[in-house]
């Protein structure tokens, strides 16, 4: 836990963690003012008070930095442990025909997304986005566990169910790599940032072609080095339990392992994709036409046989690709 969390002013914290007033009356303390930090609170509580409610003032400084440890600690479990499935049910084509399918998917599960371009990937990934409730232009909804999810989800920031990896990562601000993830890290309250900074730089490294170091300005990123980096960051900062993938396939990184990565941390992956190999990662796949689902197909072990083939393949023409870069001859 980070010190400078306490030299917040209160209502910045609880925009990051909208428990933690819940201290205050908790103790029987009156509730600062949100322009005030917990900081400068406990500084200017009266003794007093203090006394009457047999609190000291250094051991609430300690109990308050514990308390965020706490919450932080609480939010993560509980978004992840507590999806159990995501349902998305038909709404209709770009013709207006109904779609005679209801989805439902688990954690641990790759559901990938094929079609040709403008069939309605992208937009089935933003009706996920957006928790649609009949009300985006496909009329599909998503139930969470069988059920119309609460309508604050769709604005609850720090609880959110699903994380996006879009096809461009538009850096506003120049930032170095470490700067821009210790940033992330702080926001999230991670207890370790040093430490999970380091790690999220070396697996993005480790998902990039190409290396680059922590003093690198994320404007000066390769496309395929910021892709990792944001794959490597929302595998290990994002507690959304649902990741949406949108054509990952031209980045240049180690697309089978950084969807992996994703996968073990027990998230639910949709992924629009063109690449044969990563289409049949997935236990199924939905075929787009139209703007609507024409068909769901489940990954056969036929097809599962052939996975392995395309993969020697890949890694054959990957040899190519690199001698290639190396000014070597093919032959
Ligand atoms: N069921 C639908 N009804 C109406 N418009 C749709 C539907 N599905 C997709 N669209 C629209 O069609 C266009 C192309 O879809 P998009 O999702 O971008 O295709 P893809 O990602 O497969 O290339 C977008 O403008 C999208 O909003
Ligand atoms: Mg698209």
């Amino acid at each position: 836990m980070n010190e400078s969390f306490l030299e917040l002013p209160l209502a910045v914290l609880l925009v990051q963690s909208p428990l933690a007033g819940e201290f205050f009356p908790t103790l029987g303390l009156p509730l600062p003012p949100g322009t005030m930090s917990p900081a400068a609170y406990f500084a200017a509580l009266d003794n007093g008070v203090l006394e009457d409610l047999a609190l000291e003032r250094d051991s609430l400084v300690e109990q308050f930095t514990d308390y965020l440890l706490l919450l932080s600690t609480l939010g993560k479990g509980r978004t992840a442990s507590r999806l159990e499935s995501i349902t998305i049910l038909g709404g209709h084509d770009k013709s207006g025909r109904r779609e005679d399918f209801s989805l439902t998917v688990r954690p641990g599960e790759i559901i990938s997304l094929v079609g040709p371009t403008g069939s309605g990937k992208s937009r089935f990934l933003a009706d996920i986005e957006w928790l649609a409730q009949g009300d985006s232009p496909t009329g599909r909804s998503l139930l969470i566990d069988g059920a119309p999810p609460d309508p604050g989800l769709r604005y609850a920031i720090d609880r959110k169910l699903v994380a996006q990896l879009s096809q461009n990562m538009n850096f506003v601000m120049d930032l170095s790599v470490e700067e821009f993830i210790t940033m992330h890290a702080e926001s999230r309250m991670v207890e370790d940032i040093p430490g999970v900074t380091r790690s999220i730089i070396s697996l993005a490294n480790e998902l990039a072609g190409e290396r680059f170091s922590p003093d690198t300005p994320v404007t000066s990123l390769s496309g395929g080095q910021s892709r990792a980096l944001m794959i490597a960051d929302t595998s290990c900062l994002s507690n959304s339990p649902i990741v949406l993938i949108d054509e990952i396939e031209n980045a240049g990184i180690d697309r089978k392992r950084a969807v992996r990565t994703l996968v073990d941390k027990q998230k639910i992956v949709l992924m629009a994709t063109h690449d044969p190999i990563l289409a049949l990662m997935g236990e199924r796949r939905l075929v787009f036409k139209n703007g609507g689902i024409a068909a769901i197909i489940t990954t056969s072990d036929a097809e599962r046989a052939n996975l392995k083939l395309f993969e020697e393949m890949d890694a054959k023409l990957g040899a190519v690709r690199n001698a290639l870069r190396n000014g070597e001859r093919i032959e």
